[in-house]
């Protein structure tokens, strides 16, 4: 999702530190909605797979100055997340650094706010948890528990000698991509299709405290913006930064503007109506199906493009989502987005690319 922003970014005329050659790299073909003029060399490759990895990659380390970290692989427990995360970066860093005359010079870790409240996705973990306070400061302490981003942190750090690094902390992504794993924009957005194809109330799917507590979340625009201005500026090599839109909102607000982008009816929270949001979906890929077919649209799964359990644990959480961006400020990034004022062009994106339906 941040890949194609990053990639749209860099083709334009004042990014910093351009003119930028842009390699994207994923382990399936580019998909049909996939601006081509964002790239200029698309590399299919798993790199999980380190002879591959090397291979490919260690041809490309006398030219690769930097690299910006989106790979992305979830599992059932956050050890193995360490593990097969922790083994894509390090198969990627070395390739890169294979040979004497490497440019690589800065690498950016995209990471999140599992970095102040732990491994929330783990069931087997998530009720152990106790979450850092908000607002979520870059300098807390790690929380003792497993966690992939703590073990991709040390990767990087711990080639200090050979390049500098960023890492970027966001909350929930907004941007438009029907690739990721965790999509929260495009999930409620065929949610809401589905609840007004089908007639059914489009209820809140989290509980009483997030629909009425402050929330952030980060717009890939603004995640492209600050991992490209860290990874030019002198003063941000080396540093961690929270990544948000430096806006709060309810989602009680943000619930109301799904309701006018889609033309849905808003129903208010009520607490006495138990509403389990996984389960009422699970049987609804046919009814996805359907729209997809009728408005001729990119082929695409719900399974594979929504993120329904990860959307439940969130919103359920008890706390205020919501991080610092002073640190970032003082740093000298001012990069912002209004998060009220971003949904409807982003849904209008999806519609652009053929992933959402245009009206309906
Ligand atoms: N999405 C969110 O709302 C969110 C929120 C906070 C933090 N984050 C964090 O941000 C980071 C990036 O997440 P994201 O959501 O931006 O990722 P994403 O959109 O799901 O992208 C992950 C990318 O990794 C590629 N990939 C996965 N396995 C690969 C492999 N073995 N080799 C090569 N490419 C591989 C995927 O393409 P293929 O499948 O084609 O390989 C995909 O392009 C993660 O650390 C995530 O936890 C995400």
């Amino acid at each position: 999702m941040v890949g194609v922003a990053l990639a749209e970014a860099f083709k334009k005329p004042t990014a910093l530190g351009g003119p930028w050659t842009v390699y994207g790299v994923s382990r399936r073909t580019l998909p049909p909605w996939f601006p081509s003029s964002f790239l200029d060399k698309y590399i299919m490759l798993d790199t999980l797979n380190k002879e591959n990895t090397y291979e490919i990659l260690s041809p490309l380390s006398t030219q690769i100055t930097h690299v910006f970290w989106f790979a992305l692989s979830v599992n059932e427990s956050e050890e193995l997340n360490v593990s097969l995360n922790s083994t894509m970066l390090s198969n990627v860093l070395t390739a890169l650094t294979s040979s004497s005359s490497s440019k690589l010079c800065h690498v950016t870790l995209q990471t999140g706010t599992k970095q102040y409240m732990g491994p929330i996705f783990d069931s087997s973990l998530s009720s152990e948890l106790v979450p850092h306070d908000a607002p979520f400061r870059e300098e807390y302490p790690r929380v003792p528990f497993p966690n992939f981003y703590y073990a991709l942190e040390d990767i990087v750090t711990s080639y200090q000698q050979s390049f500098t690094y960023s890492i970027h902390r966001a909350s929930i992504i907004i941007g438009a991509s029907a690739r990721s794993y965790f999509n929260t924009l495009l999930s409620l957005s065929i949610y809401a299709l589905v609840c007004k194809r089908e007639n059914y109330p489009f209820r809140y799917v989290g509980n009483k405290y997030s629909w009425e507590h402050f929330w952030d979340v980060s717009d890939a625009r603004v995640l492209a913006e600050q991992q490209i201005w860290a990874s030019v500026t002198k003063q941000a090599k080396n540093q961690a930064f929270n990544c948000t839109n430096g806006d709060v909102f309810t989602w009680k607000t943000l619930w109301k503007v799904l309701c006018d982008v889609f033309d849905v009816e808003f129903v208010p929270f009520d607490e006495n109506e138990k509403f389990d949001f996984v389960d009422f979906m699970k049987n609804k890929g046919d009814v996805w199906d359907a729209i997809v077919e009728e408005n001729g649209l990119h082929k695409t799964k719900m399974e594979e493009v929504t993120c329904f359990s990860a959307i439940d644990v969130t919103l359920k959480l008890k706390i205020q989502h919501v991080c610092s961006m002073n640190k970032s400020r003082d740093f000298g990034f001012h990069g912002y987005a209004n998060t009220l004022a971003s949904i409807e062009p982003w849904v209008q994106r999806l519609r652009q690319m053929k992933i959402l339906p245009k009206t309906w």
